[in-house]
This record gives C-alpha cells, structure tokens and sequence, in this order.
C-alpha cells in the first residue's frame, strides 16, 4: 500500500468519524483481509494506541490479517457433514479450484477455510461463500455455484 493509499483511507476516516472497530471492518472491506502494516502506519496518523485497535482485531472472529480472496469459501467438515459428503466438496475444491484449508487461489478469487461446525447440522453437508449458506451440497452443485460467482 502505498503513502497516497494511507492518506486517503485516513482522510476517510476521519470523515465518517469512525470507531476503532468501524475502522477494522472498513480495512477489511476495502481489502477482504487487514493488512498489519497498514493497520500500523492508520495507528501512527491517528495518534491512536496500537494496542487497542489490535486487541479488538484479534478478539474477534470475523477479522483476518491473513490475505483472503473475494470470495471466502467456508466447508463443513464437522461429524454431520463427513458423514453427508463434507469431503467428497474439500476433493473436489482441491481438484478444480487447487484450494486446500487456508490457502487462497492465485487469482484471488477464493479462499477456502474449513471448519468444524457451521451450527447447521439439519442441512448436512453444509458450505458457505461469505456470508450466505448453502445446505443439503454435493460437489457437483457447490462446483456450479462457484464457477457462476464473478
Ligand atoms: S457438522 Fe456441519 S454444520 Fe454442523
């Protein structure tokens, strides 16, 4: 990122006036993941206290300073959706897309993250893309869903 990026993300927050957990999620948005070194250069504008910002960027879930692509792909692999079909989606993510757990693909597309329960054991096997869920999935279905997505 470079100076000019810095100034204006700072200009914009400090116009929307944002709250120290407001300006994670706006970083977040802009870049689907939180870069630390930005994070750190935001810190040293503001004036703001770097241990604050960082514990609430490592309290909560929903932040990553890890680079994500657009798209987060999330696949069960708890008990209900193993035993539904869970892994034949994580083969077939690996085959088609060359995805394996953590990993984002090079066009930074997608990431796929996979996860012990998605609290929707009913509709085993379960995936999500961002925030929408998809239920009762096969590979062939959540490889079409996928390839659609722009
Ligand atoms: S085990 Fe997959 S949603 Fe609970």
């Amino acid at each position: 990122m470079s100076e000019k990026d810095v100034r204006e993300i700072v200009g914009e927050i400090k116009r929307k006036n944002l709250s120290y957990l407001e300006i994670l999620q706006y970083i977040q948005e802009k870049y689907n993941y939180v870069p630390v070194d930005l994070l750190k250069k935001i810190c040293k504008e503001l004036e703001i206290p770097k241990s604050k910002i960082f514990g609430i960027l490592t309290f909560y879930a929903q932040f990553s300073t890890q680079e994500r692509g657009k798209y987060l792909i999330r696949v069960c692999d708890g008990t209900a959706c193993h035993v539904k079909g869970g892994s034949k989606i994580i083969n077939m993510l690996k085959k088609e897309f060359d995805l394996e757990d953590g990993k984002t693909t090079a066009d930074k597309k997608f990431t796929l993250q996979i996860v012990a329960c998605l609290g929707s054991c009913f509709m085993a096997p379960v995936c999500m893309v961002n925030s929408s869920y998809y239920g009762n999935m096969d590979e062939n279905k959540f490889k079409k869903i996928l390839k659609n997505l722009k």
